[in-house]
């Protein structure tokens, strides 16, 4: 029966499982759906192994949690499928996706909910790991006094010293996406906070002098970046990470240059963050 073969392994106490017993090119069944949406809410991101999808499943997959998101900037899709990234690095790139610790877009003023990324080819002496972090976990260990504080708090997350920046892209009309969001979100489907401010778009905290937000946000990232809160996937070709940009931020591990590394990722559309006391 639909759903009933699925097994979820927890990769660390914290955060991570990996779902086996399911077959993403196929129509995913209500059961199914469940088995593999609850786990993410549990664990925040889920890993599968040996799926073969085309660029058509892999949207699929993706339509089932929700409609589908098109990035703001970004240059490399693949053709006839704006909806699909091409994450890829050789000996040619400058820098890849992701190698900061981040949320998904988190600059759009509605980040995506989710991301899920099939790695085809990996580097083939090893590295390209993809670490990602509990974000729940990182707002519940901040003493009660700093908790308070940052629940007050809003910050910019701005597209432009990312994407114009370090990865010399050209905006579309209306110039690269910069917004305020909550520094302490509430996650819409668990109800739980998470710390919502990365390295890579949080680039000032509202109301604060300069000094002290750049001296809050350096605290808050580290912090947040704490090994007890991680796990670290190892890809295998065919391997596909399925990650909550609301409770998770993640960080592609570059460390395989020259070699090639290449997949491609579908992104899920999300909501305005909102803080809820
Ligand atoms: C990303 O941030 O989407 C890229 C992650 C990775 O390549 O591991």
């Amino acid at each position: 029966m639909d759903g009933q073969s699925i097994d979820v392994r927890k990769l660390t106490p914290c955060i991570g499982a990996e779902i086996s017993g399911v077959d993403l090119a196929r129509p995913l069944g209500n059961r199914s759906f469940q088995v593999i949406h609850d786990a993410l809410m549990e664990n925040l991101v889920v890993f599968f192994r040996d799926q073969e999808l085309t660029h058509e499943q892999h949207k699929a997959f993706g339509r089932r949690f929700g409609e589908l998101h098109i990035h703001p900037s970004s240059l490399s899709v693949v053709a006839e499928h704006p909806e699909v990234l091409i994450i890829k690095a050789d000996e040619k790139s400058k820098y890849v996706a992701g190698e900061e610790w981040h949320t998904d877009v988190s600059c759009d003023l509605e980040p995506p909910m989710g991301s899920i990324l099939y790695i085809k080819e990996v580097p083939p002496d090893g590295g390209g790991d993809t670490l990602f972090a509990n974000m729940y976990r990182a707002y519940e260990t901040l003493s009660a006094p700093l908790r308070r504080l940052c629940e007050g708090l809003t910050a910019i997350h701005d597209g432009a010293p990312v994407y114009g920046g370090r990865f010399g892209q050209t905006p579309k009309a209306g110039g690269f996406p910069r917004n305020e969001h909550p520094v302490v979100r509430t996650h819409p489907v668990t109800g739980r906070k998470a710390l919502y401010v990365n390295r890579n778009f949080t680039t000032r905290i509202v109301g604060l002098r300069k000094n002290e937000s750049d001296a809050l946000l350096e605290m808050l990232w580290r912090h947040s970046e704490t090994p007890e809160f991680q796990c670290r996937f190892a890809w295998r070709p065919n391997s596909i990470a399925f990650w909550d940009n609301r409770s998770a931020m993640h960080h592609a591990m570059w460390d395989y240059f020259p070699n090639r590394r290449l997949g491609h990722r579908v992104t899920v559309k999300g909501d305005r963050p909102f803080f809820r006391a």
